[in-house]
């Protein structure tokens, strides 16, 4: 048969390709038609933009009261950025003397306009902002009311390279947030859009979800007094690593989870955000094998849990070829809805992390994914499956074949997948950008919320570029996947900046500048000081789980 002519919108494609490769800049990102369909969701969806910039405005009342009239906030449209989400930072054209805005921040969103004033009060007005534990926020170098520095005429433009900045790691809210009452996720919620986070976990309050689904299958709360853990602990029984650790929850705190998670998710929505709720894995109560005893279950081995006594090991894993699984995951979900009033249609869902399956046969673990897909698209039509990356680069287990068999159990576009340690053992390289699945570059960094010194802020100013300049690449945002946060706010701090930077960052220059950030002002010794611990302390991951080669040779041992 001869060929026949390409259609126009090949041609087109063909253009744009050769457009990009003649530009030497590589494409802009890549394009999946249903990540497209999420954008235009969340679009159609969110708040009202009053609502996004009152958001910021009680950001900037918290963090900054004394300047509350110094700024305007507006929300623009991605058309007037370009194209992609985007701040823009303009000197106020109305300005006239202390009581009137001097600086006019326009943004995509709350988290744009969010992230513009943080971009703005680091590089015009030396501050830095982290969280309590490591110092709090050093605003004393921020000029009065009256004398804000101008910026360039007509303004700066930062565009995202990237749609998504990702946040957490599914067990940060052990490590980290497990006994945080709302003020303090005021705080990090604030903290996120600073740091231009759009794609935060929300997992707060999901045991009181599951109590309501395993509630129609008549299991009792005492039934799942065995199967949730105590509220340090619950990271690991959510993910079938063990059950009942730490536990019984009371009922109380049940429904001041469920609360707490109702306040947590109004205020992202407030800002724009897109928060990830959770989905259905398999991970079942054992009463619920009791009450289905025909239904395909397997008895899960032992993880780290204390003398593997099976008062706390060896969960159960409802299998995916039984529909039941279809049916509780479209539960779950639907749940979760009803209960919030609505969903940003993103999802996280990590069956295996830690726990190997029972078969390796490819179909199997196709089989899988399919249906826990089916079950998130079966109480939501427009989900979206984001899966941690971890268990490609912990478990052996994991070859090309069963690995591919996983990423293409859905269509492409309906699976996000975290490079969860992409600054020491990135994945997309060895997997041909993860078989063609989106993924979004993430920085590990912490394990076990330890707080040593270190980092290696080298990758993490070059990854996420190298990675998104790559041939085919399929890179889609960046992320902090941390165990644990409240350390080494510095590595942080140029993390959640390569959300908007679409060159390497000069570290020459920004390690230099960071001590007058991070203590209000210029001298010269720690400027030294810090020179070194970027050449020494971090350039080092923590030395457990990383492999990174140079710690050793020639520097103090990290
Ligand atoms: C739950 O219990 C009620 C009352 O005993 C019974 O009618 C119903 O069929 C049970 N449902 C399930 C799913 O076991
Ligand atoms: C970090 O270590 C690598 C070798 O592992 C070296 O090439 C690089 O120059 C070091 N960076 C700094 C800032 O010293």
């Amino acid at each position: 048969m001869p060929p026949s002519p390409p259609a126009p919108r090949l041609l087109l494609l063909l253009a744009l390709l050769i457009a990009c490769a003649a530009s030497g800049v590589g494409c802009s990102a890549p394009r999946f038609a249903q990540l497209d369909r999420l954008r235009e969701l969340h679009q159609r969806e969110r708040r009202p933009a009053a609502e996004q910039v009152d958001a910021a405005r009680g950001l900037l009342a918290r963090l900054l009261p004394s300047h509350s009239a110094s700024f305007e906030f507006r929300v623009v449209s991605t058309e007037q950025c370009g194209g992609k989400a985007c701040f823009i930072i303009n000197n106020h054209p109305s300005f006239d003397g202390e009581a009137t805005p001097e600086i006019l921040i326009l943004g995509a969103s709350g988290v744009e306009i969010s992230a513009g004033l943080h971009w703005y009060l680091k590089n015009y007005c030396a501050a830095h902002t982290s969280w309590a534990k490591t110092g709090g926020s050093q605003l004393s170098s921020v000029p009065y009311p009256g004398s804000l520095p101008r910026v360039p005429a007509g303004g700066i433009l930062i565009q995202r390279p990237v749609d998504w900045s990702y946040y957490q790691n599914a067990v940060t809210s052990s490590y980290s947030f497990a006994w945080w009452d709302w003020e303090r996720w005021e705080k990090e919620i604030d903290w996120m859009a600073l740091q231009g986070i759009n794609l935060p976990l929300a997992f707060t309050g999901q045991e009181t979800i599951w109590q309501k689904v395993f509630q129609r299958y008549n299991i009792s709360k005492s039934d799942l007094d065995d199967f949730f853990g105590g509220p340090a602990f619950l990271s690991w029984s959510r993910m079938a690593n063990m059950h009942g650790w730490g536990g019984p929850l009371p009922q109380t705190w049940l429904d001041d989870q469920l609360t707490l998670q109702k306040k947590i998710l109004s205020r992202m929505y407030a800002f724009g955000m897109s928060p990830v709720l959770p989905a259905f894995s398999g991970n079942i109560p054992a009463a619920l094998k009791l009450k289905f005893p025909s239904a395909k279950v397997t008895h899960l081995g032992n993880w780290f849990t204390v003398d593997s006594n099976p008062r706390w090991c060896c969960t159960y894993l409802l299998d995916a070829s039984d529909p039941l699984y279809v049916e509780i995951g479209k539960l779950f979900i639907e749940e979760q809805i009803r209960e919030y009033g609505r969903t940003s249609h993103v999802y996280n869902c990590d069956t295996f992390d830690e726990n190997t399956p029972p078969l390796s046969d490819p179909n199997y673990i196709s089989s899988l994914g399919a249906a826990t897909f089916r079950a998130m698209q079966s109480g939501d039509d427009d989900a979206i499956w984001l899966m941690q990356g971890w268990l490609f680069t912990y478990d052996p287990f994991w070859e090309p074949p069963q690995m591919k068999a996983l990423l293409h159990s859905v269509p492409v576009g309906r699976m996000i997948v975290l490079d969860l340690y992409a600054e020491v053992k990135p994945v997309w390289i060895n997997s041909d950008q993860f078989y063609g699945v989106p993924y979004i570059w993430c920085m590990l960094h912490n394990f076990a919320a330890d707080f040593e010194m270190y980092g290696i802020l080298d990758a993490v100013a070059s990854g996420p570029i190298d990675a998104r300049l790559s041939e085919k690449s399929t890179m889609v945002g960046v992320g902090m996947s941390m165990e644990g946060i409240e350390q080494n706010p510095i590595v942080y701090d140029l993390m959640s900046e390569m959300g908007f930077h679409h060159r390497q960052v000069d570290l020459q220059v920004w390690v230099e500048t960071y001590p007058t950030r991070r203590y209000g002002k210029s001298v010269v010794g720690l400027q030294d000081a810090w020179r070194i611990l970027h050449q020494t302390l971090y350039n080092c991951t923590d030395g457990k789980k990383g492999q990174k080669p140079g710690c050793d040779s020639g520097v103090p041992r990290c």
